[in-house]
């Protein structure tokens, strides 16, 4: 009997022809695990596809809600965005999926773990990286860089092989999708000046179809975590689910950009991510009220270099521990209930509220209950202006004159 191999199986045609790939071409029995980060496939089809396809053993690990817990959540409560827009859903999923790849390995007694990804992309990185972190002695084979057929080549192993692909609807277009937003990659989308077609998306509705009437959300954070909507204590995935279904409808969270790829390819890169968008809004206000002005300075900072770690694989490292742990620590009078109004593509956030709010009515009103102290104001602009005033007489005033 060969080695063993847990190949992480999306019952796409990559994964599909890969499994009879590794048993066929490299002798591998192959064990086919399925991580249901909220994929919108079933777990028969996926079963029966995967041992048609040649595997011995299919695996299924139902991870929506450590997915949303552990990785989308942390994520949200750093405000990790890569490059300003993209909120890193693919990302997120594959440190998750790496672990359960691993745990596979173990329980199977296996020597090597697989992945379909290709031999270009940040996924392999994000895979390959995380499973040398978590287990050195296992093998990692990525059978999308070692073949060299396209998809083309593929169809026709598959055929020549009489592998059921799932060829019902052959899309032009990659796609990974899990609660947090579904990533749209290939076909005309590769040209950048193309407008998207309206076909590559799936849960946001086009402007032009959108309700006219507003929906309005109340989301409530406890220390910086989603906990309820409307008033009503909400599970994190049913939470992520009925905002993704809510903010959809009304046509928010769809993203068109081109993004810097860590192996240093320039890539365009579509997205729709409705939940993530609108509680990222949502949290982000809930901070303005809450934080201070330096500890939202920095933790702004701290925000772009979370997002990094997570875009460029770095999860099981030390590195995103101690970020992990300042991030935790600010968010312990992140409590509140933000509403936020849905409308034409757009998540405005139109309303907040803290028991630990740091916004003080009686410092802020222009009204008669004014409280803050402005006899004070001409010294404190004195002793703050001082410096300026010494620079711009001994050198600032001067060279006006040169
Ligand atoms: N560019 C995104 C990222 O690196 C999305 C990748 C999408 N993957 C895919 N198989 N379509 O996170």
């Amino acid at each position: 009997m060969g080695d063993k191999v847990v190949l992480a199986y999306s019952g796409g045609l990559d994964t599909s022809v890969a499994i009879r790939w590794l048993k066929e071409e490299r002798g591998f029995d192959v064990v086919a695990l399925t991580v249901d980060v909220g994929l919108d496939r079933d777990r028969e089809t996926l079963q029966s596809r995967a041992l048609a396809a040649g595997a011995g053993r299919f695996l299924w690990r139902d991870a929506q809600a450590d997915f949303i817990r552990h990785f989308a959540f942390p994520a949200l409560a750093a405000g990790a965005v890569y490059q300003g827009h993209y909120p890193l859903a693919t990302a997120l999923s594959r440190p998750l999926i790496a672990k359960l790849l691993v745990d596979a390995a173990r329980d199977e007694d296996a020597q090597a773990v697989a992945h379909g990804c290709t031999g270009k992309g940040n996924d392999q990185v994000r895979f390959d990286v995380s499973v040398q972190a978590l287990a050195p002695e296992l093998r990692i084979v990525a059978p999308l860089r070692e073949w060299d057929m396209d998809r083309e080549g593929e169809i026709a192993y598959a055929q020549e092989q009489g592998i059921p692909v799932p060829v019902t609807r052959e899309s032009p277009y990659s796609i990974d999708a899990n609660l947090w937003g579904r990533s749209i990659e290939c076909g005309v989308l590769e040209d950048p000046w193309q407008e998207p077609p309206e076909e590559v998306f799936e849960w946001t509705r086009p402007l032009e179809q959108t309700p006219d009437k507003p929906a309005y959300v109340e989301i409530a954070f406890e220390r910086g975590l989603p906990a309820a909507l409307d008033g009503r204590e909400t599970d994190p995935v049913t939470l992520v689910q009925t905002l993704k279904e809510v903010a959809g409808e009304h046509g928010v969270g769809r993203i068109d950009m081109v993004e810097d790829r860590l192996v240093g390819i320039k890539s365009r890169e579509v997205y729709e991510a409705p939940a993530a968008v609108t509680l990222l809004r949502a949290h982000e206000a809930l901070e303005q009220m809450t934080l201070s002005r330096d500890q939202r300075r920095l933790k702004a900072r701290i925000a772009q270099e979370y997002a990094e770690v997570i875009y460029y694989g770095l999860w099981f490292t030390a590195h995103h521990q101690d970020l992990a742990a300042y991030v935790q620590s600010t968010q312990r009078h992140v409590t509140g209930a933000v509403r936020v109004k849905l409308h034409k593509g757009q998540a405005v956030v139109v309303g907040r509220k803290s028991p630990k709010s740091l916004y003080d009515f009686s410092l802020a009103t222009y009204d008669k209950s004014d409280q803050f102290d402005k006899a004070a104001a001409p010294g404190f602009i004195h002793i703050w202006g001082l410096p300026v005033r010494v620079q711009a007489q001994a050198q600032m005033l001067e060279e006006d004159q040169e």
